[in-house]
């Protein structure tokens, strides 16, 4: 494991070159991506670098962690829209080379199941951004999701519901479930990278990567990986 720490803007650009590192070393790239309000900055870089001609994302092919069930693509609060928002728009990566869960998919169990084909047949991530959560999820799987877990339908915890109901009108608006890339599905990422930012995740940052591995703080699984850089800033590695 590797941690770098300094201010949020001095990782936002390091984590940049990270991903764009990986893309000139392999053009077609296979990224799983993130959402969330922690990696906003880092793909704004992204933004700049491809601006600059410093990177194209042209042979790119990218998967979301995860997606909210039942609310339209279109809603403001969907983590498609967020993706197009904060990123796909501005970037020259083909639409059809983005991919997320499909959180309207008459049957949800198949969508599940195709998801987690597709992103085998692609040939598996490459680089896998993560965020976490106060409670040590990662993607959307909440404490005690089994390490063993593929991309499956989970049950938010009231924490998260009410943590994220920041970006909802009210908390009776966020969403109940969601479609998640599992925790074997993320393990198998070649490499990955962890942002966290800020004092609220200080402690969540020190059990996640100095505590016991336990399924009750999924990111704790990330110590098991062979390959993983983590950016935080100075506020969240407080703890360590
Ligand atoms: C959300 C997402 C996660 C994200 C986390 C932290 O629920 N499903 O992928 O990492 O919460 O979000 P934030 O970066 O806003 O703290």
């Amino acid at each position: 494991m590797h941690i770098f720490t300094g201010t949020a803007q001095e990782w936002d650009h390091k984590a940049a070159l990270e991903i764009v590192q990986q893309i000139k070393d392999k053009p077609d790239t296979v990224l799983g991506l993130a959402t969330g309000s922690t990696p906003v900055n880092m793909y704004r870089r992204l933004i700049e670098m491809h601006r600059a001609g410093q990177v194209s994302f042209s042979k790119v092919k990218t998967f979301n962690l995860d997606e909210y069930v039942g609310i339209p693509r279109e809603h403001p609060c969907s983590y498609y829209y967020f993706m197009q928002e904060n990123l796909f728009s501005d970037i020259d990566i083909p639409p059809e080379s983005v991919s997320l869960p499909d959180g309207n998919a008459p049957d949800l169990e198949e969508e599940c199941r195709r998801y987690e084909k597709k992103i085998a047949d692609s040939g598996g991530i490459d680089l896998q951004v993560l965020g976490i959560g106060h409670n040590g999820h990662i993607g959307f799987n909440e404490p005690n999701t089994p390490f063993e877990s593929v991309t499956g339908i989970v049950d938010l915890t009231q924490s998260t519901i009410k943590a994220n109901s920041r970006f909802f009108e009210s908390e009776d608006q966020v969403p109940r479930q969601a479609v998640s890339m599992g925790i074997k599905t993320i393990m198998h990422a070649r490499k990955i990278i962890l942002l966290a930012k800020g004092a609220d995740k200080a402690d969540i940052i020190q059990k996640a990567l100095q505590g016991p591995i336990t399924p009750e703080v999924p990111a704790s699984v990330l110590q098991l990986h062979p390959n993983l850089l983590v950016f935080l800033d100075n506020e969240a590695a407080a703890r360590l």
